[in-house]
C-alpha cells in the first residue's frame, strides 16, 4: 500500500498505514494492532493520544494556532522560560526540526568564530564525530561524519567541517585556533546507537574550551528524557554552551530548538536567524505539557528502569544471533546476525514496529510512557523474529 500514493518515495516506506494509537499501541487502517517500539523515531515521547496533551492542544487550537515572530505569543514566552529553567541555559531559538536546530547552532558557531578571531584569523572550523548524524539539509549533511551521507550528486557541500574519532584521545589534537565549535551527540542514534565514554567527552569539552571554541551538543535524539535524564549531557557530566533539541520536545508537533548559554549567550542579534513557523504556539503548548510530564525524577527513573528491563530480558535469552546490545534509557541498539531490515519487516507483519540503525542493528526508541505489559508483548514478537529468520 505504501509508496503507491503521491508522496515522494524518499523514505522507502514499509507497508503499513496507521490511523490511530493509544499509549504505545498503534492501530492500522485494517484495525490490526501493533506495539510501538519506534515512537515516530523518538518523537512521540508521551505515546499516542495522551489525555493531558490532547486536552491542552484542543484548548490551544481554539485560542491561537499561529502568530508571526514579529510579536510574541503567551505560550512561546512561557515555554521558553520553562525550557531554559529545565536546561539551565540562557536563550533559545525555536525552529521546526532537528536539522534546523543544528543549522542555527552552526550559524551561531560561525558567527562566534568571526567575533573571536585569533591572531587576525577568523575561526571557521566545526569539529564533529565520525559516525555522527546531524540532519539532512546540505550543511548538516556535511556536518554528519558518515561518508554515505556525502553523495556526489548533492555536491558541492559547504566547507569547514572536520570529523574526529570518538573516544580517542589522539583526536583532541585537532583542536586549534581555527576551530569555532565542537558538536557531538551523547549517544549516536542514526550512526548505530554508539555510547560516548564520559571521561573522554569531558576531556573533549575541556580541550574545546581551552582552545577558545564553543562546546555544542546535539540532543535531538537523546534529549527530553530519552536516556533517563532530561538531557543526556547530564549523565555524561557535560555543560554545553549550545544544545540542539527536537524530536520529543513537543511530543509529535514539529519543533526544534537551539539553546545557548555561557560564551554563546549574546552571539545572535536581531536579524541573524529566523523562521516563519518557529516557536508556533501549538508546538509551545505541546512542549509545556511534555516538560511537566517528563521532567520529574519519578518519570525519568522509570525510563531508566524500563530500558534496563529490556536490555536484561534480551541478554537472558542468550541467543547466538545477538552480537551486542547497548543503550541508555529507552534508546537501545541490538547488533544481530540477520539483516536488520528483514527483522524489521517480520516484526511489522507480526504486530511490532522497530527501527534500524545500520544493516545489522535494530534500534528501539519506544514512547517513554510504554507500559511493562507493552514491553513484554513487543519483546515476545522480537524473540520470535530472531528465532524464525
Ligand atoms: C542526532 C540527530 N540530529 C539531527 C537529526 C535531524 O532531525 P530532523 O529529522 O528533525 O531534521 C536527527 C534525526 O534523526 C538526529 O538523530
Amino acid at each position: 500500500m505504501a509508496n503507491k500514493g503521491n508522496i515522494a518515495n524518499n523514505y522507502g516506506s514499509l507497508d503499513a498505514v496507521f490511523v490511530s494509537g493509544k499509549g504505545a499501541t498503534l492501530k492500522d487502517i485494517k484495525g490490526k494492532q501493533y506495539v510501538d517500539f519506534v515512537s515516530g523515531i523518538g518523537v512521540n515521547c508521551l505515546g499516542h493520544n495522551h489525555p493531558k496533551l490532547v486536552k491542552a492542544l484542543k484548548k490551544q487550537v481554539k485560542k491561537q494556532i499561529h502568530i508571526s515572530n514579529y510579536y510574541n505569543s503567551d505560550m512561546g514566552l512561557a515555554f521558553a522560560k520553562e525550557l531554559l529553567i529545565a536546561t539551565d541555559m540562557k536563550g533559545v531559538f525555536f525552529g521546526n526540526s532537528g536539522a534546523e536546530a543544528n543549522e542555527a547552532a552552526i550559524k551561531l558557531a560561525r558567527k562566534f568564530g568571526s567575533m573571536n578571531a585569533t591572531n587576525g584569523k577568523e575561526r571557521k572550523t566545526i569539529v564533529t564525530l565520525q559516525k555522527s548524524f546531524h540532519g539532512r539539509t546540505v550543511t548538516t549533511l556535511r556536518a554528519t561524519g558518515q561518508d554515505k551521507f556525502h553523495a556526489e550528486s548533492f555536491a558541492p557541500y559547504p566547507e569547514g567541517f572536520k570529523h574526529i574519532v570518538a573516544n580517542d584521545y589522539d583526536s583532541l589534537k585537532v583542536l586549534d585556533d581555527s576551530v569555532c565549535a565542537v558538536l557531538i551527540e551523547c549517544v549516536q542514534g542514526e550512526g548505530g546507537v554508539n555510547l560516548i565514554d564520559a571521561k573522554w567527552a569531558q576531556a573533549l569539552q575541556k580541550a574545546t574550551h581551552d582552545c577558545g571554541a564553543l562546546f555544542m551538543v546535539d540532543e535531538v535524539q537523546t534529549g527530553i528524557g530519552r536516556t533517563g535524564t532530561f538531557l543526556a549531557s547530564e549523565w555524561l557530566g557535560l555543560k554545553p554552551d549550545v544544545i540542539s533539541l527536537a524530536k520529543g520536545i513537543a511530543a509529535g508537533i514539529p519543533m526544534g530548538a537551539c539553546l545557548f548559554g555561557g560564551k554563546a549567550t549574546d552571539v545572535f542579534v536581531a536579524g541573524d536567524h529566523q523562521s516563519t513557523f518557529g516557536g508556533n504556539p501549538i508546538a509551545c503548548c505541546a512542549g509545556r505539557v511534555v516538560l511537566s510530564e517528563v521532567n520529574t525524577p519519578q518519570f525519568l527513573a522509570r525510563v531508566s528502569d524500563a530500558g534496563e528491563k529490556i536490555i536484561n530480558t534480551i541478554k537472558e535469552w542468550d541467543l547466538s544471533c545477538i552480537k551486542e546490545i547497548r543503550g541508555k534509557g529507552l534508546m537501545i541498539g541490538i547488533d544481530i546476525e540477520q539483516s536488520a531490515p528483514d527483522v524489521q519487516k517480520w516484526c511489522l507483519a507480526h504486530g511490532l514496529c522497530v527501527s534500524t540503525a545500520g544493516a545489522n542493528t535494530i534500534r528501539f526508541l519506544p514512547p517513554l510512557i510504554i507500559t511493562n505489559n507493552e514491553i513484554e508483548v513487543g519483546l515476545r514478537i522480537f524473540y520470535s523474529a530472531l528465532t524464525n529468520i
